[in-house]
């Protein structure tokens, strides 16, 4: 499939009502619904597993260290592009164009399923902006996921609200073969180079995790096109992390550090969650003041590696994964050989949960005002 939006229209639309058995990667219902969060170290008091743990700092503390004194090995592997991986055991998408790196098959799928009910948990909501679940309620709405993978979000909202139209957007290659998995329509696009969909289609536009996908220089662009497909009123949901982990030991140092540099070189925004409330604030500037977003809210929220309940183990067990599929390129780039990147992994886990090391997601949502 190539990368041409030109020649991509948007597909005819089919109302996402479809048997919940073409969903093979589905997820029990009482999975999205709030769960006590006893990790939201942003609003509550952390879980002290040992009481001589220093306080938790607040979420806005600046990167801890710089990540100018990682060493970079490997030039060639910093630059690594999914069109690069010989041994193919792995599926990936096919933008030439494109600088993601994660692999679009189902064994990639399982950890943003993970990943998924991890964040529900954090935020302890599906939908965070609270103003469209009114409008989700209605048969004439409709929600685009940007970046949608498989559809787990769009299945779960789904699931919730029964009513709206769901629509999702991918550069992965596989979508054709997903698009018969999701409940939703997903069509193939390139979000950096522009959506397949008219201007004013969406009530509600979400999207989630592209940090490791979108040039910083770019960011503003994106959000832009969001608004762009969103219809005078509606509502755009955006959620990133801040490739920091706090309270790290030197294993979790070595490793966050040298990824954060390389997509620190690659141009991407390591710190995409903190900074969306003002790639937000410039569509008024970029759009000559006929798009503006209003009503911004941000909620910042921390999860503990490893430690904290549930959800710290699921975020363990997400960042091992993302790690261990990073092997392709990240153990060149530090200089190691596979055994010792394998063995830097195993002291990752336990240094983050005798630390109590934390990272912070970011959601921010507002609305869409055109003049
Ligand atoms: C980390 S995954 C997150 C998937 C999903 N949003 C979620 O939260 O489960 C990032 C997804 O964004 C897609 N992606 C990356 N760059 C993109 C782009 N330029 N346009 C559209 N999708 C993109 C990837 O193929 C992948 O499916």
């Amino acid at each position: 499939m190539g990368n041409d939006l030109s020649k991509l229209s948007p597909k005819g639309v089919i109302h996402a009502i479809r048997t919940r058995s073409q969903r093979k990667t589905q997820t029990p219902p009482q999975s999205i619904k709030a769960q006590s969060v006893t990790s939201n170290l942003a609003s509550s008091p952390a879980p002290t597993p040992n009481p001589a743990s220093t306080p938790l700092p607040p979420v806005s503390v600046a990167r801890p260290s710089a990540i100018d004194g990682a060493v970079l090995n490997d030039e060639d592997a910093v630059y690594w592009h999914p069109s690069q991986d010989e041994s193919s055991d792995r599926e990936y998408h096919k933008v030439e164009t494109s600088d993601y790196f994660l692999p679009s098959d189902m064994q990639e799928q399982s950890r943003l399923d993970l990943q998924h009910h991890m964040l529900v948990m954090l935020f302890k909501d599906l939908i965070i902006c609270t103003p469209v679940k009114q409008i989700l309620t209605k048969k004439s709405t409709k929600v685009l996921d940007v970046g949608c993978a498989m559809g787990t979000w769009l299945d779960a909202v789904y699931r919730i609200y029964l009513n709206p139209e769901y629509h999702g957007v991918d550069i992965a290659d596989e979508l054709n073969q997903w698009d018969k998995m999701s409940l939703a329509k997903c069509v193939f696009g390139n979000v950096l180079e522009g959506l397949p969909y008219e201007d004013n289609t969406f009530n509600f536009v979400h999207q989630r995790l592209l940090f490791t996908g979108v040039p910083k220089a770019k960011w503003p662009a994106v959000v832009a096109e969001l608004a762009r497909v969103t219809k005078h009123g509606g509502w755009i949901q955006m959620l990133e992390y801040d490739m920091v982990t706090y309270r790290q030991g030197p294993s979790s140092k070595m490793l966050g550090e040298t990824f954060a540099a390389m997509l620190d070189k690659r141009g991407m925004d390591i710190r995409a969650g903190t900074n969306l409330v003002g790639y937000m604030n410039e569509v008024a500037t970029s759009s000559g003041g006929s798009v503006r977003l209003t009503n911004i809210t941000q909620k910042t929220v921390s999860c503990p590696l490893g430690w904290g309940g549930k959800v710290g183990e699921l975020f363990l067990q997400d960042s091992e994964k993302a790690v261990m599929t990073m092997k392709t390129f990240l153990p060149k780039i530090m200089g190691l050989s596979n055994e010792a990147y394998d063995d830097l992994v195993g002291e990752f886990k336990s240094e983050c949960v005798r630390n109590q090391s934390f990272g912070n997601f970011t959601c921010v949502y507002a609305q869409v005002i055109k003049n």
